[in-house]
């Protein structure tokens, strides 16, 4: 996602106060939820100081303050009955099995950064509670074993500082932006600066503890490897709640170099995006180079401007030498670099303010709240520069697009495509993301749609094919959704084939064993495969 410090300052948004369109509350439910949750947890916090429901007057910051998307607060949107706040381990549990005891579906959210709400709302469900486990957060890091475990409703920022709190030479490779909820990052990969060098936020995880659909606590060794390996990519909430996290720290030197450089139309910014193609995902793994593209204005002409926002591991000596045997073009000079220590990179490359300090990571804010729509593809070959003159026109047309470019490569591609549930692996030169922002509401939603839509429909020549692959973390309702708790894998395969390829039949396996009911369940959720009981 996007992640500048340069262009998204106009994104600082205050929270609209919207009206809820009230709930069909029936008090009947959330008493026996309460009555039920009490005696399943073994702890003795009185449940009812962790509901909300729409009658208290927090109920309304508590569902919309992690919320990302404005799209999905919209008085418009269905609302959950309640939400559940777990303040234990024991709370989850007890959310799983008092929702199925009375027939209730639950949503999960960590960091509440879904594409498309789904951690917050639903479209196919009229009743349902979230279960938000923002208060579970904690992080036990282990230096000497390399390792931590991160409770799943920590923020990857939480993450970051945690780490960088004890060591300077210890890091963890996830999402640039550090609002992520865990939880819900690790499920459908995770890529972000370190990539290249130690794969994805997937690829390090060691151990998990999950809630099954029984509401049993399984780590790693009693779910075994099928659920471990779904869990891993396989997309959020499709076969239980995470609650834990056990990673992998991976090993970065005590400087790392960062560098902006910016290129815009008239300064033969297409020449060189088609060049950067041809390396990006070929340079040294411990460089990656991603570009962020957006309209512009240059003394008041409307252009495109290309930022190169460069992240290295090691000094600006040895990066200015890499640099030039591989992309002289991009002319970066000493000028340009920027030594700093990991942590530091960390608030370099996140959209975070500029000099806010890294406590600001604690804050678990997402500077970034809007309404916005956003795509994804997969490119294996450089496209054209005449196709870049088209996608530069399709830009200047719309009001405020954003596409971020990350090159993969390296670590990326030395990793099977049925390692985990990740499939985009070798081959891929970069990940396409685009995104359109828009403030006016519900009423530009069409508008902006219909534009991105198109944006997708040009770029259908340059991008993978058989199946157009898609990021699942970058969920796209567009690209096919389940109608109701009985799709069948067929339907489902339309866009499960694009998030997972040939992962999506071992998926539905997996999901087939483990949650034959489809308990966790959602619009874009794995289906289980119809069980025949006698
Ligand atoms: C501003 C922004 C920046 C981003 N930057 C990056 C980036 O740099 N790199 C990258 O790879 N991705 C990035 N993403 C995408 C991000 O990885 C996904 O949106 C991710 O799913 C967010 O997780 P969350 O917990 O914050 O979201 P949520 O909305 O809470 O959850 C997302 C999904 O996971 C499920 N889920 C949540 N918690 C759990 C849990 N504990 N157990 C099981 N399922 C759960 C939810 O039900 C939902 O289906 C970005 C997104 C945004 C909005
Ligand atoms: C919400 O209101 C109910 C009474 O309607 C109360 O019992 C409960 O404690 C309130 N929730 C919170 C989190 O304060
Ligand atoms: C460019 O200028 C126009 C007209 O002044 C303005 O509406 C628009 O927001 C500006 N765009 C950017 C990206 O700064
Ligand atoms: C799903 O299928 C089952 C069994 O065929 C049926 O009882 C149920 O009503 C269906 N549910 C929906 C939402 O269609």
């Amino acid at each position: 996602m996007f992640c500048s410090k340069s262009s998204l300052a106009f994104l600082f948004m205050v929270l609209l106060q919207s009206e809820i369109s009230l709930a069909i509350s029936t008090d009947s439910t959330l008493d026996k939820f309460i009555t039920c949750a009490q005696v399943h947890s073994s702890v003795t916090i009185p449940i009812s100081k962790t509901i909300f429901n729409p009658k208290n007057s927090s109920y309304t910051s508590v569902l919309q303050n992690p919320a990302v998307n404005l799209r999905f607060i919209e008085p418009s949107v269905r609302k959950p009955e309640f939400i559940f706040t777990p303040l234990h381990d024991a709370h989850v549990q007890a959310a799983v099995i008092c929702s199925k005891q009375l027939g209730i579906q639950i949503r999960i959210r960590s960091g509440g950064h879904d594409y498309e709400g789904v951690s917050y709302t639903s479209v196919f469900e009229t009743r349902f509670i979230v279960v938000d486990i923002g208060n579970l957060r904690s992080i036990i890091v282990d230096i000497e074993k390399s390792s931590a475990w991160v409770q799943a409703g920590a923020t990857n920022g939480e993450v970051y500082y945690r780490i960088a709190e004890k060591s300077k030479i210890h890091a963890y490779p996830a999402g640039a932006c550090t609002s992520l909820g865990i939880g819900g990052h690790i499920t459908g990969g995770g890529y972000g600066s370190l990539h290249r060098k130690y794969g994805l936020a997937a690829d390090n995880v060691i151990d998990a503890r999950i809630v099954d659909a029984n509401g049993r606590i399984l780590d790693r060794e009693a779910m075994g490897e099928d659920l471990f390996w779904a869990i891993r990519g396989g997309g959020g909430a499709s076969f239980g709640i995470i609650l834990w996290w056990k990673i992998k720290l991976v090993p970065v030197p005590e400087t790392v170099t960062v560098f902006t450089v910016t290129k815009t139309l008239e300064e033969g910014a297409t020449k060189l995006l088609y060049r950067w193609q041809q390396v990006a995902d070929k340079v040294d793994e411990d460089l990656l180079i991603r570009v962020l593209i957006s309209p512009s204005n240059v003394s008041s002409t409307r252009t495109i401007s290309t930022t190169y926002d460069g992240f290295f591991l090691g000094n600006s000596d040895r990066l200015l030498q890499v640099i030039q045997e591989s992309f002289p073009e991009l002319g970066v000079t000493r000028k340009d670099c920027v030594e700093l220590d990991w942590i530091g990179s960390v608030m370099y490359l996140s959209n975070n303010p500029s000099g806010t300090s890294v406590e600001f990571l604690l804050q678990r804010k997402s500077v970034f709240r809007t309404y916005f729509k956003a795509k994804s593809d997969f490119v294996r070959d450089p496209i054209p520069e005449a196709a870049l003159e088209g996608i530069w026109k399709l830009l200047l047309e719309e009001d405020s697009p954003v596409v971020l470019l990350s090159p993969y490569g390296g670590k990326m591609s030395k990793i099977s495509e049925s390692e985990t549930p990740f499939p985009h692996r070798s081959g891929t030169i970069f990940i396409f993301e685009y995104m359109t922002v828009w403030t006016d509401g519900e009423k530009g939603t069409e508008k902006h749609k219909g534009w991105i839509r198109k944006l997708y429909g040009y770029l259908t020549p340059y991008v993978s094919k058989f199946p157009r692959e898609a990021y699942v973390n970058y969920r796209d309702f567009d690209l096919g959704v389940n109608k109701n708790s009985n799709t069948s894998y067929i339907e489902a395969s339309v866009w499960g084939k694009k998030y997972f390829k040939n992962n999506f039949d071992r998926l539905v396996k997996v999901k087939t064993e483990v949650d034959p009911d489809n308990f966790f369940r959602h619009e874009q959720s794995i289906p289980p495969l119809p069980v025949w009981k006698n």
